[in-house]
């Protein structure tokens, strides 16, 4: 799959197959992210992988799934098998290191889409229950974890201009409406 091919074809997803995801896909996903731009050069992220199964399930309580578009959050047996917590260290934090985060949180989407692994950015977590289960040192701040697994759901992008309504239909099948290129881009001047 070529760079522009997976970034078209990535979406969030949520509802996950039972199959285990194996720790080398995480190490290269981490590797991908330790290898991307950061402001500077301050490399200011570090990377928590986990695939052990009582870890994964101890992180499934501690983030929460789809509120915006109506999904019911966890389904039993459907939740992330794998996650990478994206950590910053406090001392090297800037105002540039959400752009850090979210391309390295990017890269590891990426990565993994190209083992057919799936992936969901997550913010809306439960930190001190994470950074506890992680043994994640005080000097660390936790903004992003990244949920993975093999799909079990799908989801479509959309032009908004179609009227399709954001969330999932009655077949659980996801639709994301995005913006149209001639309402986001600007031709030479704005
Ligand atoms: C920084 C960031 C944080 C996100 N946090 C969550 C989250 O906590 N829970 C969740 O279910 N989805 C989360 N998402 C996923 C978005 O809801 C998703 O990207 C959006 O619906 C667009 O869908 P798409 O990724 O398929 O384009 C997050 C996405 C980003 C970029």
């Amino acid at each position: 799959m070529d760079v522009y091919n997976a970034i078209l074809k990535r979406r969030t997803i949520r509802r996950f197959q039972k199959k285990a995801i194996p720790f080398p896909v995480l190490e290269k996903c981490v590797n991908a992210a330790r290898l991307s731009p950061t402001a500077r050069n301050v490399q200011p992220l570090e990377f928590v992988a986990v695939n052990d199964t009582t870890q994964v399930a101890l992180l499934n309580k501690a983030v929460r799934f789809g509120g915006v578009v109506g999904q019911k959050g966890r389904v039993k047996g459907e939740e992330p098998k794998a996650f990478i917590a994206i950590i910053a260290e406090k001392e090297k934090i800037t105002s540039y290191t959400n752009t850090d985060i979210g391309i390295a949180a990017e890269a590891i989407v990426l990565t993994a889409l190209e083992s057919e692994i799936a992936s969901c950015m997550m913010g809306a977590i439960e930190r001190e229950k994470i950074k506890e289960t992680l043994g994640i040192p005080n000097n660390f701040e936790i903004p992003l974890v990244v949920a993975l697994g093999y799909p079990l759901e799908k989801s479509v992008a959309h032009d908004e201009t179609e009227g399709i309504p954001y969330g999932a239909d009655e077949k659980g099948v996801m639709h994301i409406p995005k913006r149209p290129l001639e309402k986001v881009l600007h031709k030479n001047k704005f």
